[in-house]
């Protein structure tokens, strides 16, 4: 597998990406279609929309990504896909594309965990130091998981109730923003120069879960509060109150997480390490407590194929290939 090209193909939610790498680290293309314009209008991802939107992409971003590579397809020597978890019927398409690749050119086929691609992402711009805590925080996955070793994941917290980015992009839409808000919120926060304070869920005193429900109501309340008093809610106060009530709960469970299980490192993964707040305030308590901290450029952030190809290579090397009978999963363990 040394210096062999891997063709990857993502699909499990809302962008249609292709990537081809050599060697499971030199990235030669990494095509993204987004399709956030044609969900906009109905204020998030409609599944249906998704899948129909994947079928007409495939075939285009696969050519885009082959010729952007300057390869040919017959030299690519294996096809790795996102088999979950996801929306079914988008990771269907890109399964169903890798593996009529796969057969095609008779080269292996590698199905890769989602979460591992946002989580080996960071092998792309560095080097990963075992154990390892990586914070996986996007639109759909809020998790804390400990890299034992290569391919040995644990979880060690989860949200019970929305991911981290879905409770940005509700907040977002009650500020009235349109979707996804998360960047909006974002930049209010940092411009404002008050803040309502709001309650941080740190659920039990020995958990590493989050639940951020309760603090997206806690803003509705605020809202409804000003509003039945005749005033305009302090828009720019609340979103500050939330970013701050996010970023303490989070930071603070990941170094607690990285303490506690003796960890080397610690990963910042997912669309929503695009905050500045999140990045800054990890980045210092990482240096206070002398933990080197990776945090991939935003592109390799948010889904694209590029992390997939990163995880799978790790899979080809210990010769864990798929069958051609490989399933899409919606639901999936790490
Ligand atoms: O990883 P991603 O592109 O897609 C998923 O796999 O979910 O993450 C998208 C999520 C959206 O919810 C978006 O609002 C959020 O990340 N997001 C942000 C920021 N940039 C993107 N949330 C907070 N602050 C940001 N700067
Ligand atoms: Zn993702």
């Amino acid at each position: 597998t040394e210096g062999g090209l891997l063709l990857a193909i993502e699909t499990s939610c809302d962008e249609t990406s292709v990537a081809v790498v050599r060697g499971g680290r030199e990235v030669l293309s990494n095509v993204v279609s987004s399709q956030i314009d044609t969900h906009r209008q109905f204020g998030g991802v409609v599944p249906e929309i998704a899948s129909r939107k994947h079928v007409e992409s495939i075939t285009i971003i696969i050519e885009e990504a082959v010729r952007e590579a300057g390869i040919r397809l017959e030299d690519i020597d294996a096809v790795a896909v996102t088999q979950g978890p996801g929306l079914i019927g988008a990771l269907l398409v890109g399964v169903v594309a890798a593996k009529s690749l796969a057969l095609a050119l008779d080269v292996p086929l590698i199905g890769t965990h989602h979460i591992a691609g946002h989580i080996y992402a960071n092998r792309l711009i560095g080097e990963i130091l075992y154990p390892s805590l990586a914070l996986v925080v996007s639109g759909g996955h809020t998790e804390i998981v400990l890299l034992e070793a290569e391919g040995k994941f644990r979880i060690i917290g989860r949200t019970r109730d929305d991911a981290v980015g879905e409770a940005y992009d509700k907040v977002a839409r009650a500020l009235k923003f349109p979707y996804p808000g998360g960047p909006h919120v974002d930049k209010l926060a940092q411009e404002a120069t008050e803040e309502i304070v709001l309650p941080r869920s740190w659920l039990e005193p020995d958990s590493y879960d989050f639940s951020f429900s309760g603090l997206k109501s806690a803003v509705l309340a605020e809202i409804n509060r000003s509003r039945m008093k005749g005033e305009s809610p302090d828009f720019s106060a609340l979103a500050r109150g939330f970013q701050q009530s996010v970023i303490d709960v989070v930071t603070g469970k990941a170094i607690r997480a990285a303490k506690e299980f003796g960890a080397r490192q610690m990963m910042l993964c997912g669309g929503v390490a695009a905050n500045r707040g999140l990045r800054e305030r990890l980045a210092a308590l990482c240096e206070e407590a002398d933990l080197p901290l990776l945090i991939p450029p935003h592109n390799l952030c948010t889904d694209n194929a590029a992390m997939i190809a990163a995880a799978a290579d790790l899979k080809w090397r210990h010769g864990q290939f798929s069958s051609l009978d490989l399933k899409a999963e919606a639901v999936m363990s790490l």
